[in-house]
């Protein structure tokens, strides 16, 4: 079959090198994808969120499969238009995608379903936004509404920067119509997890378990990022906590989305904080992370295209995933000055000799390429991504891949998975 994989990061490169290896693919495109998938797709030069331009390709191509890495095309209601057109797409319709695309509609919902979460309040005036934080007092966490490309959420430990906030978000717009509305919420402390999972919008079968770092440096400092690096397992999902988000958060959420008429398929992927009193939603995300998917791609031994076929066709009952038991790590190498902003261009040294890499695979993001070498086009680069039969093994074979990558600036976190090594399941 052919298939398409839209988006062009690190974690679509990971689909593709996947899909790859489905026997039943016979062709991959990607959209716009990135020049580390040569030889494994064929890049078409569309923007994820021309939507027209891709379904026009999909038909002329004859494509059997599409599936959507990034959640703005599935916000703008990719999948809608595609099945519209009688095409077979993998991930979440518009309404369902509201899921991520509005931090308010999210919070009603899970609130209306008595889904463990932070205290809120949602509004659109900014004085009475101003007004609802100094009545519960900081700490705080002021979030525009809507997309944000993951910069929407600000922290505040103290009321004068919560009331900043609210100036930055609705007066100054500075995330644009995202913060016409905001969500102001209790600060909760506690470690933050990645639960992904799929649904056909009946049942749910949840992913391996992973674990994401946000924060750009070592020991979880600085500002947050896209994710510098994230593994799989995550000790700290054990079989009962997985069976209690599973019937806690992701059931009831699928319930009331049903209560709403929307039936969610695709990837479900909850921010949760695992608080003194229990997990709490966080977020939603409508898609695969970015790292995680790397990791969790390496791992997973099912075939990817069967298993998306399943959500589809609405028979994810039927399906069971085997996954690699060895565990998995991804080290994201980022550009100088990542996450604010980086120069691009500068000539990556070092990939050529893991081209064969036994243990892992070097996974591009941001990476374009002049001549035959390959240069810096992003704040993530490159998602080294290896396995070992324990933690210290797959941390000692991605970080010695690491070493032999270069380029001036570079940098990435030298505590990616620390926290697997201390965390043993019980
Ligand atoms: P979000 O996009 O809503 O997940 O927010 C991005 C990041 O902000 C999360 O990954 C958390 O690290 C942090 N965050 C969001 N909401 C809260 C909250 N209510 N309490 C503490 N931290 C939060
Ligand atoms: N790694 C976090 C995300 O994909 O949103």
């Amino acid at each position: 079959m052919r298939v398409l994989v839209i988006g062009g990061g690190g974690r679509e490169h990971a689909l593709v090198w996947k899909m790859h290896h489905s026997p039943r693919v016979s062709r991959i495109y990607c959209a716009p994808g990135n020049p580390g998938m040569d030889g494994l797709a064929q890049l078409v030069a569309l923007r994820p969120e021309d939507i027209p331009g891709l379904v026009r390709f999909a038909q002329d191509e004859i494509v059997d499969l599409t599936v959507v890495g990034p959640e703005l095309p599935l916000s703008l209601g990719i999948v809608d238009a595609f099945e519209a057109a009688g095409l077979r797409i993998f991930g979440p319709q518009r309404q369902a995608a509201q899921l991520e695309a509005s931090k308010a509609f999210t919070r009603e919902l899970l609130r209306s379903q008595g889904v463990a979460s932070p205290a809120f309040h949602s509004c659109t005036d900014p004085d009475e936004a101003r007004r609802y934080a100094a009545d519960v007092g900081p700490p705080l966490v002021v979030k525009a509404d809507g997309l944000a490309a993951g910069k929407g959420v600000l922290i505040c430990p103290t009321l004068e920067e919560a009331d900043a906030a609210v100036e930055r978000i609705m007066r100054e717009r500075a995330f644009g119509a995202a913060g016409e509305r905001v969500v102001i919420e209790e600060f909760l402390e506690g470690e933050e997890v990645s639960f992904l999972a799929l649904s056909d919008g009946t049942s749910v079968l949840p992913l391996a378990s992973s674990q994401d770092h946000k924060r750009v440096f070592d020991a979880d400092r600085g500002p947050n990022t896209g994710g510098m690096g994230a593994y799989s397992p995550a000790p700290v999902i054990t079989p009962q906590l997985s069976e209690q988000i599973v019937d806690e958060i992701l059931y009831p959420t699928l319930q009331g989305l049903r209560q709403r008429g929307i039936v969610y398929k695709g990837v479900l992927y909850a921010g949760l904080m695992m608080t003194r009193d229990g997990p709490k939603v966080l977020e939603f995300n409508i898609r695969f992370g970015d790292p995680e998917c790397q990791p969790l791609m390496l791992r997973l031994k099912s075939d990817l295209v069967e298993v998306m076929e399943a959500v589809i066709d609405e028979r994810l009952v039927e399906v069971s995933l085997v996954w690699d038991a060895r565990p998995a790590v991804c080290v994201v190498l980022a550009s100088d000055g990542y996450p604010g902003g980086y120069e691009k261009g500068l000539p990556i040294s070092g990939l050529d000799t893991l081209r064969d890499w036994s243990d892992g695979v070097v996974f591009h993001a941001g990476t374009a390429k002049q001549g035959d070498r390959f240069v810096t086009n992003g704040g993530r680069v490159l998602g080294v991504t290896g396995c070992g039969c324990d933690f210290q093994a797959a941390l000692a074979t991605t970080y010695g891949a690491v070493e032999r990558i270069s380029w001036p600036g570079m940098h990435y976190r030298r505590d990616i998975g620390r926290r697997a090594l201390q965390e043993r399941p019980s």
